[in-house]
């Protein structure tokens, strides 16, 4: 294996009453390699066929009429599509309405084919894992819309009887608001016009709970690129000898005319964060942990937001003062305590010597890191159970492929993303978890298109540099 990772910290060596598997947050702690390996098969499109019934509905001479908008297709867009495309949802035009559904119907059933849409970035059909409610049209509901559109959008008989499927909400929210904030880029090479800050949210809890399910109002969807959310106890001690909230006060303090503090990397420079319960990027709507499963947030810990500015978009104009809100959802029990790791090798070289690139000018640039599970759960450490994934790229990532090697050098696909969408970053949670075992390793090979590059991509934080990151919600196994 060409990859060399140093150990981590064990993590029963971390001071903490939780589960053992406390988290690690990996930036910083681990060594990349570039794998000169050939590359792993390059993904599979293959789609079984389903047997599924064929197209349109036997006429009286026993051939297949076309296909008509009411009583085939819209109920298809019904269910799958108009919670978006509902003249005030987040999609661009009405589907819930014959004329423009017609107008659209090439451009539809292009994208449905494609399976740009709906938007679920992982391969859905089995070859690479099996998805909880995964955002799928079948073949045979593909092959409708596309008859529909060849036969020339028929209208067939109209009706009203056909619903749109409740939208997702989160029960009672806590609410957790961050003051407006005027963002300025910070000009550097690896930020160049983007800023990260934190803001120190305290939820005030006198009893552990736990984040079952989460959603952010970005406040500005324009500027904002991602939101993160750390639990940091303000009691714990730092490495420098201090607490995370003397810490924290500290980094207050450094610009008293600005809020909050800067923070690439996690929770700001010397704050040692235990958890990382929220994720969320363009796209990602509401976000519910698998059933039974919540992150936990203790008792008088802060909640720290790490807010990504991109102002990239700005073209040298001042944004607005900007106001994020997380909506946490909180139970007091789960059957099962998930934690969550954010693990990017890349971005790890920047802290280790000569960090690696991507060289320019490559209409797929490849880029691959392991990391062998034992770094993370100790030698002969106890089994996981996989919940779901969160992968992360910028905008020149192409695609991304998650693969569990074993012990016995096999390998199993474990989440692949054949065409990234920097508009659509969600979580894929599994309909099972997956088992992964102290001797197994991760690999995760990241592609980009590299060719618009003056020189070599270097890993970083701005939306102009890239990061190959593996967000993995997970929990001790068989709890
Ligand atoms: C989760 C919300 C969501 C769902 C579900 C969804 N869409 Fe979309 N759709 C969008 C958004 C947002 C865009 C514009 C941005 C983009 O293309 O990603 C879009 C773009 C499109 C476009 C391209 C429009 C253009 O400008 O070229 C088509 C066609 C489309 N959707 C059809 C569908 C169909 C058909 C379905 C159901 C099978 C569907 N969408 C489901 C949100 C959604």
């Amino acid at each position: 294996m060409p990859c060399v990772t140093p150990p981590l910290l064990a993590p029963s060596a971390r001071p903490s009453s939780r589960s053992p598997l406390a988290i690690i947050f990996t930036f910083g702690l681990m060594v990349a390699c570039k794998d000169d390996a050939p590359a792993a098969d390059g993904g599979s499109f293959g789609v079984g066929s389903s047997g599924e019934a064929g197209v349109g509905t036997a006429d009286d001479s026993g051939g297949l009429a076309a296909p008509t908008y009411w009583q085939d297709v819209a109920p298809i867009y019904f269910e799958s599509c108009v919670g978006c495309h509902n003249g005030e949802g987040i999609g661009p035009m009405r589907l819930d309405d014959y004329a423009t559904a017609r107008e659209w119907a090439a451009a539809s059933a292009a994208t449905v084919a494609a399976r740009v849409m709906p938007p679920f970035l992982v391969t859905a059909d089995g070859s690479c894992g099996d998805y909880h409610a995964p955002r799928v049209l079948s073949d045979a509901q593909v092959e409708v819309i596309s008859a529909w559109a060849e036969a020339g959008a028929p209208e067939g008989e109209p009706r009203d009887d056909l619903t749109v499927p409740a939208a997702e909400e989160l029960s009672v929210p806590l609410a957790l608001t961050t003051p407006a904030f005027l963002p300025i880029a910070e000009g550097t090479a690896v930020a160049e016009s983007d800023e990260y800050r934190c803001f120190r949210v305290d939820p005030a809890l006198d009893h552990d709970v736990f984040a079952t399910g989460y959603d952010v109002d970005p406040g500005n969807a324009a500027f904002v690129h991602h939101v993160l959310a750390f639990t940091v106890d303000p009691a714990t001690q730092t490495m420098a000898g201090i607490t995370n909230g003397e810490r924290m006060d500290q980094l207050d303090a450094e610009s008293p005319d600005r809020e909050g503090w800067p923070c690439f990397g996690a929770a700001g420079e010397g704050v040692d964060p235990s958890g990382v319960p929220v994720s969320w990027a363009p796209g990602s709507g509401v976000t519910r942990f698998p059933a039974g499963s919540g992150i936990r947030i203790a008792a008088g810990e802060a909640i720290v937001l790490q807010i990504h500015y991109n102002l990239a978009v700005m073209g040298g104009d001042e944004p607005p003062p900007i106001s994020t809100t997380l909506r946490l959802e909180l139970g007091d029990n789960v059957e099962r305590e998930g934690f969550v790791q954010l693990i990017d090798p890349f971005i790890d070289t920047l802290f280790a010597g000569e960090p690696s690139s991507l060289p320019p000018g490559e209409a797929a640039a490849e880029y691959t890191w392991e990391l062998p599970l034992a770094d993370f759960v100790g030698p002969g450490g106890p089994a996981l159970d996989l919940l779901g994934v969160f992968p992360h790229m910028h905008e020149r990532g192409i695609s991304q492929r998650f693969e569990v090697v074993h012990a016995d050098e096999s390998s199993s696909c474990a989440a692949d993303v054949p065409r990234w969408d920097f508009n659509w970053q969600l979580h894929y949670f599994y309909a099972e978890p997956m088992r992964l075992l102290s001797t197994d390793t991760l690999r995760v090979t990241c592609t980009y298109d590299t060719r618009d590059a003056d020189g070599p991509v270097l890993p970083g934080w701005g939306t102009q540099n890239e990061m190959c990151l593996l967000g993995v919600v997970a929990s001790l196994a068989g709890t």
